[in-house]
């Protein structure tokens, strides 16, 4: 028997990740974000509050760059989605995170981060989900240690952090079912 909730916006996992742009005055800006991510195979959607500073900073510089933090990252993902550089301008520095210039996009890379795309801005759209953000990912930059044996990013190692949007919690990525676009082919007999 199933319940009926109302309008619920419930999708899970939402994928807790982590702007880097950069103030005016070129103090590095961090703000988690789990409304949005991928729309194509090299672009993402970043579905922003207009108050937001990285709102701001993100239409001023044209660019920024999207983390996936690691589990270990947790607390430093939530304090600079808990605060706004508005008030706290230093936030980045005061939670530990150290950023260093993108070699290729006018925006921070966070060094404790593994996964980190570095996007230029394709559209700004005003619309009726409010403010988005169009990037065009450039680069993607991968620590080594989360990188396998074929060469690519392995999300057994990278711990990326999920948030749920009920309880307002963190999670784990799990295990491996199985292979994409493969375990279903058992019905194709
Ligand atoms: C788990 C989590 C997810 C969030 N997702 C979004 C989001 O998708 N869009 C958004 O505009 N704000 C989101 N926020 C809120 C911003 O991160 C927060 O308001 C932040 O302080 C803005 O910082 P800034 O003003 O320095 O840019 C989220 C916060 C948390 C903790």
């Amino acid at each position: 028997m199933k319940k009926s909730l109302g309008v619920k916006a419930y999708l899970y996992p939402m994928p807790a990740l982590v702007i880097g742009t950069y103030n005016d005055d070129g103090t590095p800006n961090a703000m988690t974000m789990a409304w949005g991510g991928l729309c194509d195979f090299d672009k993402v959607a970043l579905n922003l509050e207009e108050s937001h500073l990285t709102s701001d900073n993100v239409a001023k510089r044209m660019a920024f760059t999207l983390a996936v933090p690691d589990c270990a990252h947790a607390a430093e993902a939530d304090y600079v989605g808990t605060v706004s550089g508005h008030d706290v301008p230093d936030k980045v520095a005061r939670c530990g995170l150290h950023a260093v210039k993108s070699e290729n996009v006018d925006a921070p890379v966070f060094e404790e981060f593994p996964v980190t795309l570095e996007c230029k801005v394709l559209e700004l759209q005003h619309g009726i989900a409010g403010f988005r953000v169009i990037g065009q990912i450039v680069n993607t930059l991968a620590d080594e240690s989360v990188i396998g044996g074929d060469g690519e990013i392995d999300s057994d190692k990278t711990d990326g952090l999920i948030f749920e949007t009920f309880q307002r919690t963190y999670r784990r990525t799990g295990e491996k079912l199985g292979g994409a676009w493969d375990i279903g082919r058992k019905f194709e007999k």
